[in-house]
């Protein structure tokens, strides 16, 4: 078997450049990536930011946590000077921002939403509200561990493409997917190739894996048999 899978770039081009701000995103554009995925959280005043964690205490040189701070203080931020002094200057980008520039390309785009720590009360309409604006709806995927969340968005727009992330070998979240109908699972190897994964495949959903950055982990999938739709990977420029 020899399959072709969709490059999505964790976090950007994360193994080269600081995750998740826009010098990763466009790095990953420029090293072939099909396509970017993301995680968003939101602000103490709505403003929807592309950060990993809960806080800004690891990637910035600031101290916070994301849901107390307004956007104001969360653009004043460095997000860049800790992975490299080459990168000092970098924000956290806005999903607002990224979209504008993303909307100019044809990347496919993963909007991860994290919400399984804080619940950020409205977060899911304002990401479908955004990526209406910039008319993004054919390429967008939103995913999350948190399927209740995943479970507010296809209530809002049960058209737009969903996907429900799981952790390991987890039992539980197979069956919360087939009860939402979900057509993909964003999930590891080692999920893919247990017996789940034959489930979940024999139930129609896609299955992207994340994160995979070695091609030797690559090649133990593709020769597994195993179809996988997309890889995400913090080196997109492995895999092109
Ligand atoms: O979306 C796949 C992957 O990004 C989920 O884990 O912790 O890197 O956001 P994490
Ligand atoms: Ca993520």
């Amino acid at each position: 078997m020899n399959q072709q899978p969709v490059i999505f770039a964790h976090r950007g081009a994360s193994g080269t450049h600081p995750e998740n701000t826009m010098a990763a995103f466009k790095a990953a554009a420029e090293k072939g990536a099909d396509g970017i995925e993301l995680d968003v959280q939101m602000t103490r005043d709505g403003e929807i930011v592309i950060i990993h964690d809960e806080t800004v205490n690891r990637t910035t040189n600031g101290k916070g946590a994301i849901e107390k701070m307004t956007a104001g203080e969360v653009a004043a931020l460095d997000a860049g000077g800790w992975f490299s002094a080459a990168f000092s200057g970098e924000k956290i980008p806005t999903l607002n921002e990224f979209f504008r520039w993303a909307s100019e390309n044809t990347l496919q785009i993963n909007v991860e939403l994290k919400t399984n720590k804080v619940p950020y009360h409205g977060i899911e309409k304002k990401v479908l509200d955004l990526i209406e604006h910039y008319n993004m709806r054919g390429r967008v995927i939103i995913s999350s561990f948190n399927f209740d969340s995943i479970k507010r968005v296809i209530e809002l727009d049960p058209y737009i493409a969903v996907a429900g992330l799981v952790w390991k070998i987890r039992r539980d979240a197979l069956v919360k997917a087939k009860d939402l109908g979900l057509t993909a699972l964003h999930t590891q190897t080692s999920f893919a190739l247990s017996e789940y994964g034959k489930e979940a495949i024999k139930h129609g959903m896609l299955l992207r894996l994340y994160t995979i950055n070695e091609v030797k982990e690559w090649n133990r999938i593709n020769e597994s048999g195993v179809p996988v739709e997309a890889i995400i990977t913090d080196f997109p420029e492995r895999f092109r």
